[in-house]
């Protein structure tokens, strides 16, 4: 049988198709599969990645943190199209050797993730399970040694959570649910981006971090740098939170 030549040959270069673009390509089209899989988990991830990005900017963070704050947010749970479907998606009752398989998925994420994108973001596909006291999973580390965007990430994607309806339980109010997040801070959350969720609530920003989701998954108008925003005509993308240091 005659070996496809595109199995070959070496694909030579085309325009765009810079070292320094490639791992902004790949981290958006995993972004593109976790929405063919699962359009509500790349829903809860865009959404979590807007919480993320405000909480970032409140708290005062630089353009590079607050870009990977947002990508982590949306890559979080990636390791999820590892697990089951029928599993994934039951709406209560797991058994504990349920619960195990879905506990892997912040390992089956990484090993997707730790290459393409800045170590930062990496951390938050990992460690977004991880908690201040150490109770968490996968490793029961302290979150205190995480960097601070998967701290913020852990506050985005569990207001997020909250806010949305669920199999098992309907959506809770912002308010309530921020009640309930900062409950938890210096146990499961970072205090800091506790109060930075609350101050946003507090100045009227709910309706901006209830996101309108038609489709379109580039960053925030509050971002100042769109990770996904065409490169720059020297092809340049230093900053970016796909920068693979
Ligand atoms: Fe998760």
């Amino acid at each position: 049988m005659e070996v496809p030549t595109a199995l070959t040959t070496q694909r030579a270069p085309t325009h765009g198709d810079t070292a320094a673009d490639a791992p902004a390509l790949v981290a958006s089209r995993l972004i593109e599969v976790i929405r063919l899989r699962d359009p509500d988990l790349a829903d809860h991830g865009q959404r979590a990645a807007h919480v993320a990005a405000a909480i970032a900017a409140e708290m005062g963070l630089d353009t590079a943190s607050i870009d990977r704050a947002y990508l982590g947010a949306q890559l979080h749970d990636i390791g999820k199209l590892g697990v089951a479907e029928a599993v994934l998606w039951k709406p209560a009752g797991l058994s504990r050797t349920e619960w195990t398989q879905i506990r892997t998925h912040p390992e089956k994420g990484h090993r997707l993730v730790a290459d393409i994108v800045h170590r930062d973001v990496a951390a938050a596909v990992l460690s977004h399970h991880e908690r201040l006291d150490g109770a968490g999973y996968p490793f029961g580390i302290d979150a205190r040694t995480l960097p601070m965007t998967v701290r913020i990430v852990q506050v985005a994607d569990a207001y997020d959570a909250m806010t949305s309806d669920r199999p098992y339980e309907g959506a809770l109010a912002a308010e309530v649910s921020v009640v309930e997040i900062r409950r938890c801070a210096g146990t499961q959350f970072d205090p800091d981006a506790a109060a930075a969720l609350a101050s946003l609530l507090a100045i009227g920003f709910e309706d901006d971090l209830a996101i309108d989701l038609t489709g379109d998954e580039t960053a925030p108008a509050l971002l100042s740098a769109d990770p996904f925003a065409a490169a720059p005509a020297d092809g340049s993308r230093h900053g970016s939170a796909l920068t693979v240091e």
